[in-house]
């Protein structure tokens, strides 16, 4: 019987040039950049101009991957975009990629699970692929967080971020590589956590972000060792044979407290959000990009991807290069 697996063929990323830093924050609202990053660890962000949207910034990023994969638009049969900012309430980003970069009919749509979007776009994705419906998949990761912050309130506003990053998935037969498992939770319960003050059925507009950060935190250091533990017990791995741990970046305290639990040292973690800050949905594909640039991450690793965001929405994802 033969076996399908997906596997990331190729990334590529996009980041506003406009760089935002902590020293900048402080003109803006009552906040030090020592407060900053000493909680979170970051030290500046990419914003993005009026002009730069999710569909843009998508679309570099996913141009960039399919270049750097060698292949040609033609070939690719699905988009799948992960984001909470879209342009338009509809159509989907997917779509408007599918468009900009001529690939021919196929599926395209988004998938909404906040800051563990990514994760579940993967997923699903992965699942077209094993099922023998798609053969070469766009997945990206793409938000304009700038506009759903609330630019005066300082227990957010020093935190989110804007930018995308995008891999090409390709169906194998017969491998052992690939997209290993993929593991999805979500909670509706604390909804209430981490949200938008606002919607196109109930306001009329897309709302600012509300957080309970402390609650959010908590909950980010046990939930995403959990999702870590399953991908690692459903492949019979131990925690020393992994290579690489993309996390979400929201935070660097979650990030080392997930690695301590992981035994795995901080020269093993993809660290990004010193300078990324938390950019939602795209941070995970933009550090794993940052990465294969810089060559860290190579063929036949193991890579573990997990994160956790509003909804509450958590997951994994292990992955051989
Ligand atoms: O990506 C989706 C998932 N999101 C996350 O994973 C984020 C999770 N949460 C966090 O990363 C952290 O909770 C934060 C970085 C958001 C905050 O760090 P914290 O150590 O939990 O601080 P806190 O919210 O408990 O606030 C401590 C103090 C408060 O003052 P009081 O009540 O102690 O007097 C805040 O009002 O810090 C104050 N504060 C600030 N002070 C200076 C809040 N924001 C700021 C600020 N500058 N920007």
């Amino acid at each position: 019987m033969s076996s399908i697996r997906s596997h990331i063929i190729a990334s590529g990323s996009y980041l506003p040039e406009r760089i935002l830093t902590n020293k900048e924050l402080e003109q803006m609202v009552d906040t030090t950049d020592e407060w900053i990053y000493q909680r979170s660890g970051i030290k500046q962000r990419h914003i993005a101009s009026e002009n730069e949207t999710t569909v843009s910034m998508a679309v570099e990023a996913a141009r960039k991957a399919i270049r750097n994969a060698g292949v040609s638009p033609q070939d690719i049969d699905g988009v799948i975009v992960a984001t909470t900012t879209p342009d338009n309430t509809f159509p989907s980003v997917a779509v408007s990629v599918q468009a900009a970069l001529d690939i021919p009919v196929g599926i395209a749509f988004d998938v909404q699970a906040v800051c563990t979007g990514f994760v579940y776009a993967l997923s699903v994705a992965d699942n077209f692929i094993k099922g023998g419906q798609l053969k070469r998949v766009l997945v990206i990761g793409a938000e304009k967080m700038s506009s759903v912050v609330d630019w005066e309130d300082r227990a957010t506003c020093v935190l989110f971020a804007d930018g995308a990053g995008a891999v090409l998935l390709e169906a194998r037969e017969d491998s052992d590589g690939g997209i290993l498992s993929t593991h999805l939770y979500a909670d509706g319960r604390m909804k209430e956590l981490l949200y938008t003050n606002g919607g196109v059925s109930t306001t009329g507009q897309s709302g600012k972000i509300v957080m309970q950060g402390r609650e959010v935190f908590k909950n980010a250091v046990t939930l995403m060792a959990d999702a870590v533990t399953a991908a690692l017990e459903k492949n019979n791995m131990q925690p020393e044979q992994i290579d690489w741990l993309v996390p979400h970046q929201a935070n660097s305290r979650i990030i080392e407290a997930t690695a301590r639990k992981l035994n795995l040292p901080m020269e093993q973690v993809v660290l990004t959000v010193d300078h990324h800050g938390n950019t939602s949905a795209a941070s995970i594909p933009l550090a794993f990009d940052e990465a294969m640039q810089a060559g860290k991450i190579k063929p036949n690793q193991y890579v573990l991807f997990e994160a956790l965001g509003g909804g509450l929405t958590w997951g994994s994802a292990l992955v051989k290069i």
